[in-house]
């Protein structure tokens, strides 16, 4: 269907493409292109979860981007993908005695030391790890669009309350942000919560419900987001035939596509979004034919 599409003529909700296209009857009909998200940021270019990443990410033109946020010891909210600091930073060797080197069993302070992005690339070092107040006035000043993502809330009790209190305090819970924040995880008991504190929030799954489940998951989840090899185009479809908590048809965004068959493959699944470490080429997949 988005082979032959002729005009951009619009922006729908959450930032999808609307297209016109020819339909079975040569008539144009709307086609939504999947919103691209960047995943932890532009992190096939940049030290991912840095405010490098999302910078990146606005260069090239992309205005969705996806973190994970995560606790300190001390009680502070990190934007960090591991629940180790081994992996994205130098905590080994400015830590050596603290192994595993665990996020929560490290202060804020502590982590401010480590560099984030010589593990990447020299060009980038010096990179920190940021915090999410940080990382919220960043995604503000880019004025780019977040897909937060409640990284191991098993680790965190009461994470939600605390991420969306500091929402509240950058400015992120008001009716003008409704349409560039979406908050997901992984548990769906998080997920849960996160809509039973702010319910006008919209809220994603990460993971791929029986669909038989999925009505269920669509009393709290505005969203369902699958890895791409677990989805289908009919089970896309499920998901569109039925409401999410604010009334409209539950959406599927899905992850992590970095090459453009599989790109062009999940739309033709017509999910509603793809995300990304490598946006440009999902771009330029999706705007090819
Ligand atoms: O947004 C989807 C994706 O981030 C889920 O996997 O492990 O990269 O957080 P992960
Ligand atoms: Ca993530």
């Amino acid at each position: 269907m988005h082979a032959h599409a002729v005009a951009a003529a619009a922006t729908a909700a959450l930032g999808a493409t609307v297209l016109l296209s020819p339909g079975p009857d040569g008539r144009p009909v709307r086609a939504a292109q999947p919103t691209v998200v960047a995943h932890r940021g532009a992190s096939a270019y940049a030290p991912e979860n840095t405010l490098s990443a999302i910078d990146k990410a606005a260069r090239l033109g992309f205005s969705w981007v996806e973190n994970d946020v995560q606790r300190t010891k001390d009680g502070k909210l990190v934007v960090i993908h591991d629940d180790s600091l081994a992996r994205t930073t130098n905590v080994e060797d400015v830590f050596p005695g603290r192994a595993p080197w665990k996020v929560k069993d490290f202060t804020a302070a502590e982590i401010a030391r480590l560099d984030a992005g010589s593990w990447f690339s020299p060009a980038y070092a010096g990179a920190r790890v940021p915090t999410l107040d940080r990382y919220m006035r960043r995604v503000e000043r880019n004025h780019e669009k977040l897909l937060l993502e409640v990284k191991n809330p098993e680790l965190y009790p009461g994470i939600e309350a605390q991420i969306l209190k500091s929402l509240s305090n950058e400015g992120w819970l008001d009716r003008a942000h409704q349409n560039r924040l979406i908050v997901q995880s992984f548990s769906a008991d998080s997920i849960r919560t996160v809509h039973r504190l702010k319910p006008a929030l919209t809220t994603g799954y990460l993971g791929r419900p029986k669909v038989a489940d999925l009505g269920g998951y669509a009393g709290f989840a505005d969203l369902v987001n699958p890895a791409y090899a677990d989805i289908s185009a009919s089970y896309v479809s499920a998901a569109h035939a039925l409401k999410g908590p604010h009334g409209k048809p539950l959406r599927v965004f899905t992850w992590t596509v970095n090459d453009a068959a599989t790109a062009r493959k999940v739309r033709g699944y017509g999910v509603d979004g793809i995300i990304t470490n490598k946006p440009d080429v999902v771009r330029t997949a999706l705007s090819a034919d």
